[in-house]
């Protein structure tokens, strides 16, 4: 992870938001996933003020809160795009075209992996297996999944969301 992601600048404002979703779980480690993926939707990226506020309202360590921010793909400390489109990487769907699909993705919105387009709309990334094997290939954009891709499938999606008509 770079240091320079992690030290992105969170806006006041949004931590005070993140302080009232993380005081509701204060000493309960065990819906530390959930405070975090709550919290995630509403900021650009889960910085270090976030982490260690959220560490302060659940009373648990700051440690333990990095050590998930930093092990879950789901979670980012890097600001990302509106829509975040992760690309299964896992065997099945590279056998099936993942590759041919992803180059589409990539040409179209001249994104590489990894990164976040200029105006804050698309991040793509890579992730592991998503659990649509037998539909394969398959990606997912926020919260919504796309199987049975082929290239120029992605592309129209892909159009869909440019146009916002999603
Ligand atoms: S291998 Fe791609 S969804 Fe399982």
């Amino acid at each position: 992870m770079g240091r320079e992601n992690y030290l992105y600048k969170t806006p006041a404002s949004k931590l005070v938001q993140v302080a009232s979703i993380a005081a509701e779980y204060r000493d309960r480690p065990d819906m530390l996933m959930m405070v975090l993926i709550r919290v995630q939707a509403i900021v650009p990226a889960l910085s270090k003020a976030v982490v260690t506020v959220i560490a302060r309202e659940m009373n648990i360590p700051r440690n333990q809160v990095y050590s998930f921010v930093t092990f879950y793909a789901m979670l980012s400390v890097k600001p990302q795009g509106r829509y975040i489109i992760r690309m299964c990487k896992s065997a099945p769907c590279h056998v099936h075209g993942a590759k041919e699909v992803v180059d589409a993705i990539r040409d179209l919105l001249h994104l590489e992996i990894g990164e976040t387009s200029e105006d804050g709309r698309f991040t793509l990334e890579y992730c592991p297996c998503l659990g649509l094997c037998e539909n394969s290939p398959a990606i997912m954009i926020n919260d919504r999944a796309y199987s049975n891709l082929t290239p120029e499938r992605a592309r129209d999606i892909i159009k869909q969301y440019i146009r916002e008509e999603v």
